[in-house]
């Protein structure tokens, strides 16, 4: 090796360390954006779900049952719904029935989720035995909702209701 070589190679040596040190760099900046990107995309929705739908749920949406006047006060009437609901992040098409009735001949009306508190499937209403039958796992329940038997843990949900216009509305 040639003395005068010397400086030369230093310099070549230390233009690699710098371009070595610039991909680094580059790779740094790449790899925290890249888990940036990441932490966003599952945190916002994380953050999101956990948040902003127990606000969105308690804020509840109203739903017309139907004029008073197609209400039967003496017996207990099935309104089934469809409405856009948010589940965690995607809105979704949610379905359901809702069953109203009458205590004083119309002048006002109890409403029940028709969702079995046991695991959600619809109940159905049992004019001749004068109760909500579940179908899932013979869950049964008052007119008022009260559980009679079954695996079902709650009564049924009784909603916020309304009229307004001279039709009934319950707050889902
Ligand atoms: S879902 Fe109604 S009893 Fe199980």
């Amino acid at each position: 090796m040639n003395q005068a070589d010397l400086p030369a190679l230093k310099s070549e040596q230390d233009q690699w360390d710098e371009s070595a040190l610039g991909r680094r760099k580059f790779l740094n900046i790449i790899l925290w954006t890249v888990t940036g990107i990441s932490a966003l995309a599952v945190g916002a929705p994380a953050a999101r779900f956990l948040i902003g739908n127990s606000f969105e749920a308690r804020a509840g949406k109203w739903v017309k049952l139907g004029k008073l006047s197609e209400l039967d006060p003496n017996a207990v009437n099935r309104v089934n719904y469809s409405m856009r609901a948010l589940d965690a992040w995607r809105e979704v098409q949610q379905t359901g029935a809702l069953y109203a009735f009458s205590p004083d001949g119309g002048a006002s009306y109890v409403v029940l989720d028709g969702a079995c508190t046991h695991l959600g499937c619809i109940v159905q209403w049992r004019p001749e035995r004068n109760h909500f039958a579940c179908p899932c796992h013979a869950g049964y329940f008052t007119r008022e909702g009260e559980v009679i038997e079954g695996p079902p843990p709650r009564p049924l949900r009784r909603l916020e209701t309304k009229i307004e216009d001279d039709a009934l509305w319950a707050k889902i």
